[in-house]
């Protein structure tokens, strides 16, 4: 005879896929019924049509069976309002809102995650690349990584990462999208059909704020943040938000591409930004034929920008696109496979910069 107790026990092993906590502990599990080794019980999910129900109902299932049932009968059901609010502020923990004026204990001095903010002078060098690929190989390496879309005018991380979906919402908490291991958010999951945004400088800051508050990102270890092209609004609005993010900065090998980028370098360097390193993107062509290197964008660049910022040079990226298959579902058009020469480059960056 399975006794209720036991079913608790086992399902505790069993977490709700978006929140990362015990369905048990989310107080989804109700009603368990037992008749031999028949096992029936409620699962109240945390929004009606939760895209994960099969997922939760397997796990959930599963469990149940490795005691011994023979069969086990789900009946899914949603939270109400009151319930929802309730796991909402269990959610936020210590998080107070920005409206209240708090600041979410990511932001704290003493937050144990480590902020890297991908950065250039000019537009179009390959910030959102970087990040994107950078963030997927830290999550290869194991670590659990957010991206930050700071580009809140010209967002672009969801379609790069080939991601459709929108975040879950539970009353005022938002739930990061997940894709290639790596948690998103995104100006981009916020407006219809890729609209422009049309908000003044305070607003960015208002909203970039907002990406840390009111977004519940569970426990990280990087949280990199792809900004906007130059050094305006939003760049002065991370180094004061977050005073202890590390910089990288990209640039093209041409030598005036890495004189513009030098300007971001110096703006990091005088509000005191640790600098990890350059990137230099586009460095070269290799011919599939014969493999020799073309310099098609000049040489030397990232060098000379990583000698002038007395720091490393990270990486030289040579031009490529990534494997990319629309039909395949959750394919990127823009993350290189682990394996690609690529791909591998950016693991030894990840590795690099995880070993610092
Ligand atoms: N190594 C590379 N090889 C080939 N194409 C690349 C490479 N890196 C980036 N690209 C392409 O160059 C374009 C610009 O890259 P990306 O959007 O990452 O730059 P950005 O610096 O973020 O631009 P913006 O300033 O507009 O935000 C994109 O179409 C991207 O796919
Ligand atoms: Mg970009």
């Amino acid at each position: 005879m399975i006794r209720e107790e036991q079913v608790l026990e086992a399902l505790r092993g069993v977490e709700d896929p978006e929140l990362h906590k015990s369905v048990v502990e989310l107080n989804m599990v109700r009603n368990i019924k037992i008749e031999g080794t028949k096992v029936s019980l409620d699962v109240i999910l945390t929004i009606q049509g939760c895209p994960l129900k099969v997922k939760i109902q397997e796990d959930v299932e599963n469990a149940i069976k490795a005691l011994g049932a023979t069969e086990v009968r789900v009946t899914f059901g949603s939270m109400t309002e009151q319930e929802r609010a309730e796991l909402s502020a269990k959610l936020r923990g210590g998080a107070t809102p920005t409206t209240q004026g708090g600041i979410s204990p990511l932001l704290s001095p003493d937050s144990p995650v480590t902020f890297i903010a991908v950065t250039s002078g000019k537009g179009g060098v390959g910030k959102s690349t970087v990040t994107v690929n950078l963030a997927t190989a830290l999550a290869r390496l194991g670590k659990r990584v957010g991206v930050v879309d700071a580009d809140i005018y010209g967002f672009s991380v969801p379609e790069m990462m080939g991601i459709t979906q929108r975040p879950t919402v539970i009353d005022n908490v938002v739930l990061p999208v997940q894709a290639h291991g790596v948690k998103v958010i995104s100006m981009g999951f916020f407006v219809e059909d890729n609209s422009p945004v049309i908000w003044r400088g305070p607003m960015l800051g208002k909203m970039l704020r907002n990406f840390f508050s009111e977004i519940h990102w569970g426990e990280l270890d990087y949280i990199l943040l792809d900004l906007p092209p130059g050094t305006g609004d939003v760049a002065l609005d991370v180094h004061q938000m977050i005073p202890q993010s590390k910089e990288i900065i990209v640039t093209t090998p041409h030598a005036t591409a890495a004189f513009v980028a030098a300007r971001a370098g110096s703006m990091a360097i005088k509000t005191g930004h640790e600098i990890i390193g350059v990137v230099e993107n586009m460095s070269y062509f290799e011919c599939g034929q014969c493999g020799s290197q073309e310099a098609i964008f000049g040489k030397g660049g990232g060098e000379k920008l990583a000698q002038e910022l007395k720091t490393e040079l990270l990486a030289q990226i040579p031009l490529g696109q990534p494997n990319y298959n629309p039909e395949v579902p959750g394919a990127a058009p823009s993350i290189y496979e682990e394996d690609s020469k690529i791909g591998s480059i950016y693991m030894d960056m990840a590795r690099k910069i995880s070993n610092t």
